[in-house]
């Protein structure tokens, strides 16, 4: 069990779109192994993964400039002063303020990152949205009671080790032995509208990107047709799992196939047996599913 972290973990900080919180469990057994590497995760959204799997080494990316700068000033142990009150009218006031420190180039101070805390927490569903001015324009949000935190220090012990960049997840250079974990915005079939802009073109980009890395590969989609067509021609193992259900706008609760792809991982390394995989002390995994940390009747290769 070396290298293994034994600080405690802390929940992600702000409400994130596409959180794969419910997936770490089957995450964490195929990173394990390879807790020695550095994890790098090109799409790192809300932190539910990383926060998650607490590895020592990380390397922490999204498009996103203002998550990013939340998430370096979260580094350096972000202490927020301003007022954090659930109201419309403090609301409007520091949507005000954020959208002024952007327009005079000061999108990445401390004071920002805590505006961008405040926003998130306190805005409509977590949305994080720009008009075409680039000013943030998500209305107040509909929450009864915001447990908002002003004390971050707890989270610089387990940031250290992690680097954050922005940039679009071809521009990283990757170590070949990084351990990589992508969760692209989701493919939706059928429609015009990319969600966060991430077109079909961007899926297939992707998986060009991902198939010329040396070392191991993990990504999550939403298992549509053409992604499993995609990953498959690409190389890729796959496997199934049933995603949490979520309630459509229609009111479908139709539970949805989330797709994990792989590439350069022994999932049966024959120097490990299976049976050396633990999922809990004393607990012997009982079928092959469960192995892999997954419910063996919610999975099926493909
Ligand atoms: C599904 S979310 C990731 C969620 C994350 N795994 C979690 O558990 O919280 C996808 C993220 O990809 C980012 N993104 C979209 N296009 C990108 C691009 N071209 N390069 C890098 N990041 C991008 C978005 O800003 C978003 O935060």
């Amino acid at each position: 069990m070396s290298g293994v972290k034994t600080v405690a973990s802390l929940p992600p900080p702000l409400k994130w779109a596409g959180g794969k919180r419910w997936l770490v469990p089957h995450l964490r057994v195929l990173f394990e192994p390879h807790r020695h590497r550095r994890l790098v995760e090109p799409f790192a959204g809300g932190l539910a993964v990383t926060l998650g799997l607490l590895p020592e080494r990380a390397l922490l990316n999204d498009i996103n400039p203002h998550l990013i700068n939340f998430y370096q000033w979260l580094k350096r142990g972000l202490q927020i002063h301003i007022p954090l009150e659930n109201s419309r009218e403090t609301y409007y006031k520091h949507r005000e303020t954020f959208n002024k420190l952007i327009r005079e180039g000061q999108a990445f101070s401390q004071e920002a990152a805590a505006l961008f805390y405040y926003l998130n927490r306190t805005g409509y569903n977590g949305l994080c949205r720009f008009n075409a001015k680039g000013e943030f324009n998500v209305p107040f949000g509909k929450y009864k009671n915001i447990p908002y935190q002003r004390d971050f220090t707890a989270y610089k012990s387990i940031l250290r080790g992690w680097d954050f960049v922005c940039m679009d997840f071809e521009e990283i250079s990757l170590e070949p032995e990084d351990f990589v974990y992508a969760d692209p915005p989701y493919d939706v079939e059928f429609t015009a509208y990319a969600p966060g802009g991430f077109s079909w073109e961007d899926q297939v980009r992707l998986v060009r990107w991902l198939q010329r890395h040396p070392g191991p590969v993990v990504v999550s989609n939403q298992a549509t047709a053409r992604i499993l067509s995609l990953y498959q021609e690409h190389g890729f193992a796959i496997r199934l799992l049933q995603a949490p259900r979520r309630i459509a706008c229609n009111g479908d609760r139709t539970p949805a196939q989330e797709v994990l792809a792989f590439r350069n991982l022994t999932l049966f390394p024959k120097s490990q047996p299976a049976q050396a995989l633990r999922l809990g002390a004393g607990r012997e995994p009982r079928a092959r599913g469960e192995v892999f940390g997954f419910n063996i009747d919610s999975t099926f290769e493909v």
